[in-house]
């Protein structure tokens, strides 16, 4: 492949043209975008997913699930701060007998000495079979992807976090948990948003995906200064979700969600960050409880600061944990994917 850098970026950003340069022979090739992923893509992965956590439950599975991978090496290259996602990705790889090698500290690589991105992946594709990354830059795994097409040892990249843009694995186990806990019901849920939506990447991904299913309702509700760009509100609509956005929690709770999905705010992009957490019209205060009955799920993408306190343990919905937990899963169904293989 020829084209230039962007060329690429404009087919990834394309409806119609995204699947032609992200798939192989109808298989994910390097993972960029929750956009990516049609309805029966999800179907696929989650049944995957299903089966991998069932198999390591059975007899001799766990050592079974270690041949799938058996051989394969990974590099996870993560330029940001990580505890889920990176030991996610790292358990997942070795549940499948993957090598996993992290590489967390960009500093001690050559990138600091000023080596292009096409270089440095090009040169860890010489050891790996695949590149996990996660980087500030929003381009990073892109420009990797597109650099390793036109080499001649191409390998996948899977993002596992682009800047401020997409985390769209983190949106895959965010919808599996959904999935899972309404027992497939996802189509015609009302879903509420809170936080940094205009810099959360994971509420970003997460949302795209739900264009997936028909009927949603999505109530946005953040600060101004974090609301979303119109671009991003408009491929919402387009894919069939009805948004509507609130500069407080109570009218949007006061809509009966099915679902309350926190963020964080995304205080690394400040300058010159103040005291850490969000202000109280964006925590899910003590005193909402009434308001937010058992059957509403609450997620969030950890890590938390202030948003959700500690009390809500307890709160039936509470979903964090399991999110956490079906991370393992998808991620192992997913490279179990990319790699072809069936378990
Ligand atoms: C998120 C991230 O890094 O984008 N965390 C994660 O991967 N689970 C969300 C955040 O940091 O707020």
């Amino acid at each position: 492949m020829n084209s230039s850098f962007e060329a690429f970026r404009e087919a990834v950003a394309d409806e119609r043209r995204r699947r032609s340069v992200l798939w192989r022979e109808g298989r994910p090739w390097h993972v960029l975008s929750s956009l990516q992923f049609e309805r029966g893509d999800l179907t696929h992965l989650f049944q995957t997913a299903d089966r991998l956590r069932t198999i390591e439950a059975e007899p001799n599975g766990a050592t079974r699930l270690l041949g799938l991978l058996a051989g394969r090496r990974v590099v996870n290259l993560f330029g940001q701060p990580s505890t889920r996602t990176c030991e996610s990705f790292v358990a997942a790889e070795e549940k499948l007998g993957a090598s996993a090698r992290v590489l967390s500290d960009l500093k001690a690589t050559s990138f600091s000495k000023g080596e292009s991105v096409e270089d440095g992946v090009r040169t860890l594709a010489c050891f790996y079979d695949l590149i996990v990354a996660r980087h500030p830059d929003d381009d990073f795994a892109l420009r990797a992807s597109w650099a390793l097409d036109r080499s001649e040892r191409p390998v996948p990249v899977i993002s596992a976090g682009s800047g401020r843009s997409e985390h769209p694995t983190q949106a895959l186990l965010d919808i599996y948990t959904l999935h899972h806990r309404w027992r497939g019901e996802v189509d015609g849920r009302r879903i509420h948003l809170v936080g940094d939506i205009g810099r959360n990447r994971a509420a970003r991904s997460f949302a795209h995906l739900l264009t997936r299913f028909s009927g949603i309702s999505l109530d946005i509700t953040c600060h101004p200064d974090w609301a979303p760009e119109p671009a991003f509100v408009a491929t919402l609509r387009a894919g069939g979700v009805e948004v509507a956005f609130h500069d407080r929690l109570e009218p949007a709770l006061d809509r009966g969600p099915d679902a309350i999905y926190l963020t964080r705010l995304q205080q690394e992009w400040d300058q010159a960050p103040a005291e850490l957490g969000t202000d109280e019209r964006y925590v899910l205060r003590e005193e909402l409880r009434e308001r937010i009955p058992s059957t509403c799920l609450i997620l969030h993408p950890l890590p938390r600061v202030n948003e959700l306190p500690e009390s809500w343990e307890d709160h039936p919905g509470l979903a964090i944990w399991h999110q956490v937990r079906n991370g393992v899963w998808v991620r192992a169904a997913l490279l179990t994917w990319i790699f072809g293989l069936t378990a």
